[in-house]
């Protein structure tokens, strides 16, 4: 019995499952110079198919986490990428094949993995307490090794946790050394409990609240302000006698509408207000501040459902929608229970940061991945790196070429105390001609000039979704400074 991937589009060209670990000292810089004020190490996070799925079909989502990590020091940069080592690889690694069936439903499981962890750290890699976390939201954090990124263990932060699951997007204040973090579906599939918790510099769990989610829906992002909490919850929805009966994790409901809870950083499910607003979806949330009474969340804003593979409970076709800079407002006086919604870019775009310094502060840049500029009239491609200025309504984008995609940018400051946007933008290339990758080192504030580095690997870093920085002196002090 061999290991043959299913001809499906998802595992053709670019897509096809790596399933290789790299180590390479000294990336080879091909053009520019790498900043020496560059100092510290990328992390990033994506699937790769260990096995072929049990079902001859999969979807982008799925897959086992490999990390990837950039160390810089001294203009140098090493390569490193590892499988995290779940329970649910383990296990495979043994059977040598896929023993989870479809995309987190345990009923198309194999019989041999009943009770077992199903998560796939394959998501985000966060870092709090001096760990490095890495993260699925149907399962607890993974903590792995920060130099070697051997996998530790599942971290339920000393027992505290009581949730079966964290979100991958927590969000870590580089204020405060605070972690912000939520589990939904909190007890179990289909569960409507939500959990919030703040985890402190160290690690331990300073605040803790439950309450009970309009439908047992997925919420993939939530956002912070300096003082508030928005949890943003869209009709992408979990039904467990579809579950039983093999089907999709979440099905998308377009007669339902979306809620957002907002509460207080610490403060209790009594104090919750909840907002209602028309039935849109998204993924990803760019910042969130206050302005004076009222909150305003920018995000990637679907018109409809943002993941084409998960159908409509109601049968209906997909819409395509794509996604786009929109801001919501919240007005905590009391005026309305519906949010305000204004279209900032029309151009799509996803995988929205920011300078982390800027968290649930007024913030004036943002940066994603949207659409060339040229590109067909229609097309959402997204091979353009792009950055938001919120006074001038400015986008200003930078494209690596024709036969190349582009992932999640990270920004990192030039030095701590360096004002909002000025340093680099570290950006990962698909070079699907050529069936490999490069870093690019951006400068943040001048975009459209190209990179100031390059650096090729002789490798394909095939997909990753999300990661972060984390300075040479944070990893030895555990502390972010802002
Ligand atoms: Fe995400």
């Amino acid at each position: 019995m061999g290991v043959t991937f299913p001809d499906i589009p998802l595992y053709r060209g670019w897509g096809a499952p790596v399933r290789t670990e790299s180590t390479i000292r000294d990336l080879e810089l091909v053009q520019g110079s790498v900043p020496r004020e560059l100092n510290g190490t990328l992390y990033r996070c994506g699937p790769d198919r260990q096995y072929p799925p049990m079902t001859g079909d999969d979807i982008f989502i799925d897959g086992e986490g490999m990390v990837h990590m950039f160390r810089f020091e001294d203009g140098h940069v090493d390569y490193r990428s590892r499988w995290v080592r779940t329970e649910r690889f383990v296990l495979q690694e043994k059977a040598r094949r896929s023993l989870f069936g479809r995309y987190r439903n345990r009923y198309t499981n194999d019989p041999s993995v009943a009770g077992k962890s199903m998560g796939t750290a394959n998501t985000n890699v966060v870092w709090n307490g001096k760990r490095l976390l890495v993260l699925k939201e149907d399962s607890l954090p993974i903590e792995v090794d920060p130099d070697t990124l051997d996998t530790r263990s599942p971290w339920d932060f000393d027992g505290a946790v009581r949730a079966v699951s964290l979100t991958a997007h927590p969000k870590q204040d580089w204020h405060t050394n605070e972690l912000l973090t939520f589990s939904y579906q909190a007890k179990g599939d289909c569960t409507r409990d939500f959990a919030f918790y703040i985890a402190d510099a160290d690690g331990r769990i300073v605040h803790e609240m439950w309450f009970e989610m309009p439908y047992p829906g997925m919420v993939h992002d939530f956002a912070v302000t300096d003082t508030h909490v928005i949890v943003p919850f869209f009709p992408l929805i979990t039904d467990l006698e579809v579950l039983k009966k093999g089907g999709p994790f979440y099905q998308w409901h377009p007669d339902k509408p979306s809620y957002y809870a907002v509460f207080p950083r610490r403060g209790r499910a009594e104090e919750i207000r909840w907002f209602r607003g028309p039935t849109v979806s998204a993924g990803h949330m760019m910042n969130a501040y206050n302005e004076g009474d009222r909150l305003h969340l920018d995000l990637a804003l679907y018109q409809g459902n943002c993941f084409e593979f998960f159908p409509s409970a109601d049968g209906s076709p997909y819409k395509p929608a794509p996604p786009q800079l929109t801001r919501l407002t919240f007005d905590l006086s009391g005026r309305s229970e519906t949010p305000e919604m204004k279209l900032i870019v029309s151009t799509p775009d996803e995988m929205p940061r920011i300078d982390e310094r800027w968290m649930g502060k007024p913030y004036r840049y943002g940066y994603m991945i949207c659409r060339q500029p040229g590109a067909r009239a229609g097309d959402i491609g997204m091979g353009a790196i792009g950055r938001i200025d919120h006074q001038t309504g400015e986008l200003v984008t930078w494209a690596p070429g024709p036969d190349c995609g582009v992932q999640e940018p990270i920004f990192v400051p030039r030095r701590p105390g360096a004002p909002e946007g000025d340093g680099w933008l570290l950006v990962l290339v698909n070079r699907f001609a050529e069936m490999r990758s490069d870093l690019v080192v951006l400068d943040a504030q001048n975009l459209a000039e190209g990179p100031v580095a390059t650096l090729r690997l002789p490798v394909r870093v095939r997909m990753t979704f999300h990661g972060c920085w984390v300075p040479e002196s944070t990893a030895r002090t555990g502390r972010y400074v802002a």
